[in-house]
């Protein structure tokens, strides 16, 4: 469970709007912080009590003990010993998903319920044309005028269920995304899907891999085509719709598999009532970031399964490939060097990490390993490309590097991605490097405007 989760779980249980009970944890939070690093003892009757240990101990609870341990940032630990009422309401209470009613489509974290709030209408029948990212994490949708472009975004991941009535029921009530799979098995998709992993601690499938659709995922296409739906909400009529596709690796490995997987897509898309067509993904960075440049330049798109990177000038690409090294490369590696789960990894990745600081502790050590090898490998497949660019343009003035995708996202990041560049000659003059205003949108608002403007 996370900050949201808590926030919504208080919401559901107190009836306080989402925002007050987010008043409420943020504050109490504080305190409880501040006065443990304080030294104090905090007391919770009917819970249990929190103080700081000046010795680091293992990270992780240890099971069978009533303790819950976790590194503090000064190499303390803060424990929290459980009183015995605490352990007695927490068994007795039930797991309960969702026990208020719920808006459909759900949120994975806080800062993208605003972005969802704000963003309802990301397909509503009015709009005219569609941007849609296809990633290996995840579906974003965005819609919208060019000036108040909204965006709407789903996991693209799912988890099977064996098929009861009960279960089914249970599902409808709660609102939540399913479809029946042959009678045996219920599949839950999109962002349900993450919620429910969480719950029961169990690792999402996943219809894409690496970039395109996953050959050993037979439901990848009927699960993608279920998410898709759930975004667009409505069939087309006629509207022009650009979804993201992956360029080719450096030595063309996988085009074949890009040739099927954009085929699918646009197939799928065109069959909703779309007048679909595919857009690189850096190509698409390139249009969400770089209109004052007169989009020339180059926009990276760090993922799940892959970089992706184009080099445009006056946005005509010149050069576009793919790197398979990104997010899930930098959570399997480490789940295989520490021996933990790779979906805590990728949870403390997403939630702690800050590459800016000296690693802690033994995840954080090798998250920064594996994140030195993504950038490292990202920049030299750069320079090589664009040594190897045949058709650039002559004399051009130094062009900007924009980066985005949620691989992007730790702070730090970008200063890694200058020093690699910075740490050898390279092809291109570069005017400066920077993040995508929106990490996690850039490639779904660049597809809308390639839409728009039906570049
Ligand atoms: N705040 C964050 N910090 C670090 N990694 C993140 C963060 N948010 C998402 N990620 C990682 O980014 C990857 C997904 O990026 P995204 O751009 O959504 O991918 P895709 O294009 O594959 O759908 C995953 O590996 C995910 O763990
Ligand atoms: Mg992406």
């Amino acid at each position: 469970m996370n900050k949201a989760d808590l926030i919504n779980e208080v919401a559901a249980r107190t009836g306080l709007s989402k925002r007050a009970a987010a008043r409420g944890i943020n504050a109490a939070l504080r305190v409880i912080s501040t006065q443990v690093v304080a030294g104090q003892v905090i007391t919770i009757k009917g819970l249990g009590s929190l103080k700081l240990r000046p010795k680091r101990r293992s990270l992780l609870p240890v099971a069978g003990k009533a303790e819950a341990k976790r590194t503090h940032a000064t190499g303390n630990t803060v424990t929290l010993k459980l009183s015995r009422t605490a352990f007695r309401t927490i068994a007795e209470e039930p797991v309960k998903l969702y026990p208020q009613p719920r808006r459909i489509g759900g949120k994975i974290t806080m800062a993208k319920e605003k972005d969802h709030d704000n963003n309802e209408a990301a397909a509503s029948s009015d709009h005219n044309a569609l941007g849609l990212d296809v990633g290996t994490s995840r579906l974003v949708l965005a819609g919208g005028a060019i000036d108040n472009v909204k965006t709407e975004t789903e996991l693209n991941a799912f988890i099977t269920v064996p098929y009861s009535k009960f279960t089914e029921n249970i599902l409808k009530q709660n609102k939540i995304h399913y479809y029946q799979n042959g009678g045996t098995a219920l599949q839950v998709y999109g962002n349900e899907a993450g919620r429910f992993a969480n719950v029961f601690n169990i690792e999402t499938r996943r219809p894409m891999m690496a970039g395109t659709l996953n050959p050993d995922e037979e439901q990848s296409m009927s699960v993608m085509e279920a998410i898709i739906q759930q975004l667009l909400k409505q069939p087309g009529k006629g509207e022009s719709l650009r979804f993201s596709v992956p360029g080719p690796g450096r030595d063309g490995s996988a085009a074949a598999d890009l040739v099927y997987h954009e085929a699918m897509l646009k197939k799928l898309l065109d069959t909703k009532g779309f007048n679909s067509k595919g857009v690189n993904e850096g190509l698409a960075v390139v249009f969400a970031e770089l209109e004052k440049e007169n989009f020339s330049g180059i926009g990276i798109s760090c993922g799940g399964g892959m970089c992706n990177v184009a080099l445009a000038f006056m946005s005509i690409p010149v050069m576009t490939f793919s790197i398979n090294k990104a997010g899930d490369y930098i959570d399997r590696s480490v789940a295989s060097v520490t021996g933990e789960g790779a979906t805590r990894i990728r949870l403390i990745k997403e939630e702690s990490l800050d590459l800016s600081h000296s690693p802690e502790d033994k995840f954080e050590s090798a998250l920064h390993i594996y994140y030195d090898d993504v950038i490292l490998s990202l920049v030299e497949s750069l320079r090589n490309a664009l040594s190897d660019a045949k058709n650039m343009p002559g004399s051009e003035k130094p062009v900007p590097i924009v980066l985005s995708g949620g691989t992007a996202m730790p702070k730090g990041f970008l200063e890694k991605f200058q020093q690699a560049v910075e740490r050898d000659k390279f092809p291109l003059a570069i005017s400066e490097i920077r993040m995508a205003r929106d990490p996690l949108t850039a490639t779904a608002r660049g597809c809308l405007i390639a839409a728009l403007y039906d570049a």
